[in-house]
């Protein structure tokens, strides 16, 4: 009888635990995920050493894993890593922006060896964000491969207010309807700046 209640109540203990949630790692400072993101920093020195196309596809892999509304996928992904259209793609920028420094223009884009340019669904209004949390799964990844990274606004600026942005974009093969949103640039980091502050008080409980 003692035997018979001392087996039930192990089994109902086990039982137990397998019901109560336990994360798979809750220690920060052995977290993998938590390093990664917490080591990433924007990198604007590369070596001129490209990122091979298989890694970047296991980078764009993760890319096009990250929640997306209604899971539309409304991006597209065109990748450059040909030095000539850069190049290329460089001095049509410079070219369609006149009254801007030539040096400005073409350092837009950091020195990354390979560049994605990211373009959203105009006719979906979240297609923004779902471009910005592909780019934040890319960096993310780069950065889980050593790949160094940067996110950059400023090239679809010099792209889109272009005088010849049709000819630029045309390049890119983008499909109808779609509009230049980020630019994200890949390559190996040639720096390794520091963490730049952040504020932790832009984050509240509302009891
Ligand atoms: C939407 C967006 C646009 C950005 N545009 C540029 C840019 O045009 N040029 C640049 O050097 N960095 C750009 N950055 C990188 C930010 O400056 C950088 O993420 C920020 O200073 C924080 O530094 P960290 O990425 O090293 O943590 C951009 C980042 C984001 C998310």
């Amino acid at each position: 009888m003692k035997k018979t209640f001392l087996l039930t109540f192990a089994l109902l203990g086990i039982l137990l635990m397998g019901c109560t949630p336990t994360p798979a790692n809750n220690d920060p400072m052995n977290n993998e995920t938590i390093n990664t993101i917490m080591a990433r920093r924007s990198i604007r020195q590369y070596h001129s050493l490209t990122v091979a196309r298989d890694t970047m596809m296991q980078i764009m892999t993760c890319g096009i894993n990250a929640a997306n509304g209604q899971n539309k996928q409304s991006w597209e992904v065109r990748i450059v890593d040909n030095p000539s259209t850069m190049q290329h793609i460089q001095d049509l920028m410079v070219t369609g922006n006149p009254t801007l420094q030539a040096d400005m223009v073409r350092g837009c884009m950091r020195g990354a060896p390979v560049m994605a340019f990211i373009a959203r669904d105009l006719g979906y209004d979240f297609s923004a964000y779902d471009c910005g949390l592909l780019a934040g799964n890319m960096m993310l990844a780069a950065q889980s491969l050593g790949v160094g990274s940067i996110c950059l606004g400023s090239p679809v600026r010099f792209i889109n207010q272009a005088d010849n942005s049709t000819e630029i974009l045309a390049l890119l093969n983008l499909s109808e309807n779609y509009e230049l949103c980020l630019c994200v640039g890949f390559g190996y980091a040639n720096e390794s700046p520091a963490a730049k502050p952040r504020d932790i008080n832009k984050v509240q409980y509302i009891d």
